[in-house]
């Protein structure tokens, strides 16, 4: 069982190290923002709500994706091990967080955080924005936006991490595949 938190700013490559680690390690993923996605899409009433949250790049109300994690991990008890995407984001939600595992008979084992250059964000995430359908994609006012909440609200969760000794980064500028290398090598050496 190994659950890692991955984290780092928007467009920093979540989502597709994710992807890629699932595969490779045979655990799950989860991303609060694909699952908030998906309420908008289906136009459920939660979906609703969180419309111009997301349409602003701002973030979620807590209590919001704090009781969708809650799910989550009670649903994911047996599961081999699970890669959070995207949560935690605040120090409130990393605290909750803490304490859903641990009333779930489970823990965090690391944060990995994704390191890129904040224009290379802009650009990846401007180049992703022309065929994503996103909302939060679509203007470069809003990109800088959430990199403004993510210095603000949730580079600070790296800290709460570091002080547990759960914390490793790795430069997530280069090609895909280097990124996933470096992150298989900070995995492998907590396994053995
Ligand atoms: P969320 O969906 O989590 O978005 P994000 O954190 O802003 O990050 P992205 O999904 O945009 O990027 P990513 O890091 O996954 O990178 P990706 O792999 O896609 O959250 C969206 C919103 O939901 C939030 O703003 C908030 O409103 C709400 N929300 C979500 N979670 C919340 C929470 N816990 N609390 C409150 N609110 C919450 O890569 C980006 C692009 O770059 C892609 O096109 C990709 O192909 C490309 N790329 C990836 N790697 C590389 C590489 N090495 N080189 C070149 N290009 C690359
Ligand atoms: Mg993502």
């Amino acid at each position: 069982m190994i659950n890692i938190v991955l984290f780092g700013a928007p467009g920093c490559g979540k989502g597709t190290q994710a992807a890629r680690l699932k595969e490779h390690y045979g655990i799950e993923h989860v991303s609060t923002g694909e699952v908030i996605r998906g309420h908008i899409n289906r136009g459920t009433e939660l979906g609703n709500s969180m419309k111009s949250y997301i349409a602003q790049g701002k973030l979620a109300p807590d209590e919001v994706v704090i009781g969708m994690i809650a799910d989550y991990v009670a649903s994911h008890k047996e599961v081999k091990g699970c890669i959070y995407d995207g949560f935690p984001r605040t120090t409130a939600q990393a605290e909750a967080f803490d304490k859903i595992m641990e009333e779930n008979g489970l823990s965090v084992d690391l944060m990995v955080d994704i390191q890129v250059p904040e224009e290379e964000l802009v650009k990846r995430i401007l180049l992703r924005g022309k065929d994503s359908g996103r909302a939060d994609d679509a203007s470069e006012e809003v990109i800088r936006g959430r990199l403004d909440v993510y210095h603000a609200q949730t580079a600070v969760v790296a800290d709460f991490y570091t002080k547990q000794g759960k914390y490793f980064s790795v430069d997530g500028f280069g090609t895909m595949d280097e990124v996933f290398d470096r992150i298989v090598k900070v995995i492998d050496s907590l396994k053995k």
